[in-house]
């Protein structure tokens, strides 16, 4: 691989509209740190970026919902973050904020080169305006029924339900989130990245350049391109963001998907003046830490925005997690089911590490995972207590115990001390290259393995007994768990900061550079170690009932909400009841629709004719687990292309309390195309 100069490490920038969340530390911000002070501690020349996402209509509608300033909200969560942040040790060079004039000024600056270039296509379009209100009603301002899935509370950027992204056209019965009236259409105009025009490029850099960037990134990447890239507006009609900085256009704010990424060249600014050798010098290794709703803006729309300002670098990988889910529930803030990084700090102070390790060990790297409190727990008393802790603990004692902490000579090696010396070296070797290849789970199982060989190698040596007979012996004994342990603060640093840094008091020693990873003569005899404390200690059941206790409050209080059924529907006449075909039809495959979350495409037997469906339960069901199934369809409902699919139908499904969906079949199977009335 190509050797850089200097590393530049973005993180996404969080919304500064809630709290964050153990979803947050896991997809993005453990492994970003990580891999920082992995760089750090090889003497690379790396600087962490991060910061506040302050605007967007979320925040809006939040500053609306409690009648108080966008500026108030974000000024509450910014600060409310940024400690979280401190105070899990996620060590970023600079927490910096979109709402900083030096944003402002490099967010608006960057819109001119690109329009002054033009590289913008100028459209007026009619766009839906809120008459009562006085504005145009953007994204999440309009609200209406997704025509894809019938949803009555999809927003015009995105039906929540199906996952389909919307813009407020595609609405059917809009109405605006501010007055609750019905808009009127009304002519706007706004600049558009014309990403079309970047295809081949993009193919190009990413498709044929890119090969190695994670299977999930590089999927993702693949199937938006050969859906073929369309122009993307980057303004809005909003007051509330960076103003649009050219003459007509007041009124207007960039789109923050468009000065959001830029915040992290603003961050950079104002933490160094040298910020053009991290952006513009072909020699820097940019990489972006993101979860994969990210995947698109930071490997398709910024490049393309960047490679049409032409002087700065591209990211040189985009590592993406997927989501963790936690308690095989999806992490929600508007239902409360979340660990929130804040309140964990007060049931679990000094314990950062615990959660740091337990998120590591379970990152939804490949595939979406799932926390749970049992998991922790087990985490931390059967492998950093069990392992770690009691190596740590028993390596340290003897050596006070026997020699009052003054570290002991090696006497002469033998067959089962050299095959540990070489051990440390090989397990340095495997953490390094699962780091490179941003595969941290892997990389941390590595590293514990090296307090397993330490735990296995004083467990078969037992200077405790040998000790009485053979004292001379003892000291080599403990002098290679004195190095095995010295090398512990090197190797699980960058996963557990807090512990390590404890562990050096205790060693008595400074912080160590990666290199000496592997050194088996790190501490020399007659170094004095001090007495130790407890590295981690046992969590009890009754602390994870209250954890579990926590998240059932949450639950009942969002079933004792959503409980309310909804109100009986209008009388029809058996007339119009029987102008709806349905019908008895069985599933012949299924696979999931690229670029959704939520939509499977379905062919189907209907006893008339084979046909596809797209339908909105793809979280619900696995393709593989439903070919075969009979169930119900709609068979006249008129045809539709969803995400460029004609679906010609309807399968019927039962929405529970939850909004879960579970298909309607009939008891016994029957011919496919019998009639259901
Ligand atoms: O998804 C999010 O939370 C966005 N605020 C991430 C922005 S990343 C970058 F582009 F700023
Ligand atoms: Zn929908």
């Amino acid at each position: 691989m190509k050797k850089f100069s200097r590393y530049l490490i973005t993180s996404a920038l969080p919304y500064a509209n809630g709290p964050l969340h153990i979803g947050h530390l896991a997809g993005v911000y453990v492994p970003s740190d990580i891999y920082t002070r992995y760089l750090r501690m090889k003497g690379e020349n790396v600087i962490s970026i991060c910061g506040s996402d302050e605007h967007g209509v979320p925040i809006t509608l939040k500053a609306r919902n409690e009648g108080v300033t966008p500026q108030e909200i974000v000024d509450r969560y910014h600060s409310l973050n940024k400690k979280a942040f401190e105070e899990f040790g996620i060590a970023f060079d600079i927490y910096s904020r979109t709402s900083n004039k030096i944003h402002y000024e490099t967010a608006s600056d960057f819109f001119l080169t690109l329009y002054k270039k033009g590289e913008f296509v100028e459209k007026t379009t009619e766009q839906y305006y809120d008459e009562e209100a006085g504005c145009f009603l953007a994204d999440r301002y309009i609200m209406g029924t997704c025509p894809h899935c019938g949803n009555e509370n999809a927003y015009g950027d995105q039906c929540e339900k199906c996952g389909t992204s919307l813009s407020p056209n595609d609405l059917i019965n809009p109405h605006s989130t501010v007055s609750g009236s019905k808009p009127v259409l009304r002519e706007t105009l706004h600049w558009y990245l014309p990403l079309d025009r970047y295809e081949g490029w993009l193919k190009e850099w990413i498709l044929e350049g890119h090969k190695e960037w994670k299977t999930n990134v590089y999927g993702q990447c693949k199937s938006w391109i050969d859906q073929g890239l369309q122009p993307r507006a980057v303004s809005r009609d909003l007051d509330w963001g960076v103003p649009v900085p050219v003459e007509g256009a007041e009124g207007k704010v960039l789109y923050v998907w468009f000065d959001a990424p830029i915040g992290y060249i603003s961050a950079t600014k104002e933490l160094t003046p040298d910020w053009e050798l991290y952006w513009k010098d072909p020699d820097t290794r940019m990489i972006h830490f993101i979860g994969k709703d990210n995947i698109v803006f930071h490997c398709i729309i910024f490049p393309a925005m960047l490679k049409a300002e032409g002087s700065f670098i591209l990211p040189d990988n985009v590592p993406a997690n997927e989501f963790l889910n936690l308690e095989n529930d999806k992490i929600s803030t508007s239902r409360n089911w979340a660990v929130w990084l804040h309140e964990y700090l007060e049931d679990f102070p000094g314990k950062q590490d615990v959660l740091r390790y337990t998120l590591c060990s379970n990152a939804p790297e490949t595939k979406d995972n799932d926390f749970t409190w049992k998991d922790f727990q087990a985490r931390n008393n059967n492998e950093l207590v069990a392992i770690l802790g009691n190596f740590v603990n028993r390596t340290l004692v003897l050596t006070n115990n026997y020699y009052e902490g003054r570290v002991p000579e090696r006497g002469a090696t033998g067959e089962t001390d050299k095959p540990v010396l070489t051990e440390i070296g090989k397990i340095r070797e495997n953490v390094e290259s699962s780091l490179e290849a941003f595969r941290f789970r892997e990389a941390l199982r590595e590293a514990m393995n090296l307090a397993r060989l330490g735990n296995k190698y004083l467990a078969d040596a037992e200077p405790w007994k040998v000790i009485k007979t053979d004292p001379e012996r003892v000291k080599t004994i403990m002098n290679i768990s004195l190095q095995i342990t010295a090398n512990l603060t090197i190797i699980l640093e960058p996963f557990l900061p807090f512990s390590m840094e404890k562990l050096r008091s205790w060693l008595n020693i400074e912080k160590i550079q990666w290199n000496n990873a592997g050194r088996d003569d790190i501490l020399k005899p007659g170094h004095i170690i001090k007495k130790p404390g407890l590295l981690f200690e046992k969590i009890e059941d009754a602390e994870i009932r209250k954890q579990i206790d926590k998240l059932e409050s949450a639950k009942k209080a969002n079933e004792a909400a959503s409980s309310k059924l909804l109100p009986s529907k209008e009388p029809v006449t058996f007339d119009d009841f029987s102008r709806v075909d349905i019908r008895t039809a069985t599933i012949l495959e299924a696979e999931k629709v690229p670029k959704t979350t939520k939509l499977l495409k379905l062919k189907i037997d209907t006893g008339l004719d084979i046909r596809t469906i797209v339908s909105g339960i793809a979280e619900y069901y696995e393709p593989e687990n439903i070919i075969g199934r009979q169930i119900s369809i709609v068979a006249n409902l008129e045809p539709r292309k969803i995400k460029g699919i004609e679906s010609k139908g309807m399968i019927l499904m039962a929405e529970d309390k939850d909004g879960k969906l579970v298909m309607v079949s009939p008891e016994v199977k029957v011919n496919n195309g019998s009639t259901i009335k």
